[in-house]
């Protein structure tokens, strides 16, 4: 009977899964976005190869735009939001593509490796982001 009791209240008592890191829409917009615009010495920009014809697909930027607009951003977000597991960098695709395999990353990325180390700053600035600090 206690027994009975005890599973009824469980599900309850477990946090929701949700709750967990909910991505910030202002700390990508000021964080991450920058970081998929910048260009790395020896590779390309990531909008470059992912603003057409790849499943991870950002907004085009025009020619000479450096940033995008809010609408544009949203759009990002929306699209982002299906390669971040919130609270797990490491099982995050946005993060896991362009970090070397040694150090936790993908076997391959056809777009290279970006990141050698989860210590690279811009690394944990996009771990920051999934785990929901600001
Ligand atoms: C030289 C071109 C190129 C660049 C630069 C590049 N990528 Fe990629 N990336 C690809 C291709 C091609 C694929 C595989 C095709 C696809 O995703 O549809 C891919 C796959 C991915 C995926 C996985 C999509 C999925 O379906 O799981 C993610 C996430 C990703 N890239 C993120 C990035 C990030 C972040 C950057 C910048 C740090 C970046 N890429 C830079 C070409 C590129």
């Amino acid at each position: 009977m206690w027994l009975i009791f005890f599973f009824l209240l469980w599900p309850q008592a477990a946090p929701a899964p949700s709750a967990r890191g909910a991505l910030d829409f202002a700390t990508f917009k000021t964080t991450v976005e920058p970081l998929l615009i910048e260009k790395r010495p020896g590779h390309a920009r990531c909008v470059t190869c992912h603003s057409t014809g790849t499943a991870f697909r950002l907004q085009p930027l025009a020619k000479g735009q450096t940033a995008w607009d809010d609408e544009q951003s949203q759009k990002n977000f929306e699209m982002v939001k299906r390669f971040v597991l919130p609270g797990v960098p490491a099982k995050s695709r946005l993060l896991i593509m362009p970090l070397a395999h040694e150090a936790g990353g993908t076997e391959f990325h056809p777009g290279g490796k970006h990141w050698e180390s989860q210590s690279d700053a811009e690394w944990k600035a996009l771990a920051n982001w999934v785990n929901g600090v600001k």
